[in-house]
């Protein structure tokens, strides 16, 4: 009897742990993406490398600074996720020479919009 009572306590418990410690990871994930929605993370790399393996963390955070900053001096932020690639190959060619950025920045800033669309298109929302 008491063997139970001890054995009831230890399996109440672990489950206790398990449940508390899911919600903590839960909670995180969801107030990461909610902080910043823009940020691109390790979900954006992994789906944009399936069709541009050499893309880097570092190529999709100078995109972002590009895309949040040389990007809106003349208009706000566009919506990233209403374009094709193809139409969005055409604007940043367009927009580069406006914003005054490098190649090398416009390919980071390419491949940064391609990355969000791409996690965009493979979330369940
Ligand atoms: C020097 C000012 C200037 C900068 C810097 C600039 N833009 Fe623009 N952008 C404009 C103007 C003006 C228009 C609208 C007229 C046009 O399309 O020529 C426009 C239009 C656009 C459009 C299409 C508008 C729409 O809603 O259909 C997109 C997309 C865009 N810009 C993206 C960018 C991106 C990405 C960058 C950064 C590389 C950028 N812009 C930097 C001036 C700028």
């Amino acid at each position: 009897m008491k063997n139970l009572k001890l054995i009831a306590i230890i399996v109440i418990a672990n489950m206790t742990f398990s449940c508390t410690s899911k919600k903590t990871v839960v909670v995180k994930t969801v107030a990461a993406k909610t902080v910043n929605s823009l940020l691109p993370t390790d979900i954006e790399l992994k789906a944009i490398q399936p069709k541009y393996p050499d893309v880097t963390l570092q190529n999709l955070n100078n995109g972002y600074a590009i895309y949040t900053g040389a990007c809106t001096n003349c208009h706000g932020m566009k919506n990233l996720y209403n374009r094709s690639e193809q139409s969005w190959k055409h604007e940043v060619d367009d927009m580069a020479p406006r914003a005054e950025i490098t190649d090398s920045q416009k390919d980071d800033l390419f491949k940064y919009i391609l990355a969000m669309k791409a996690s965009r298109s493979v979330s369940t929302n």
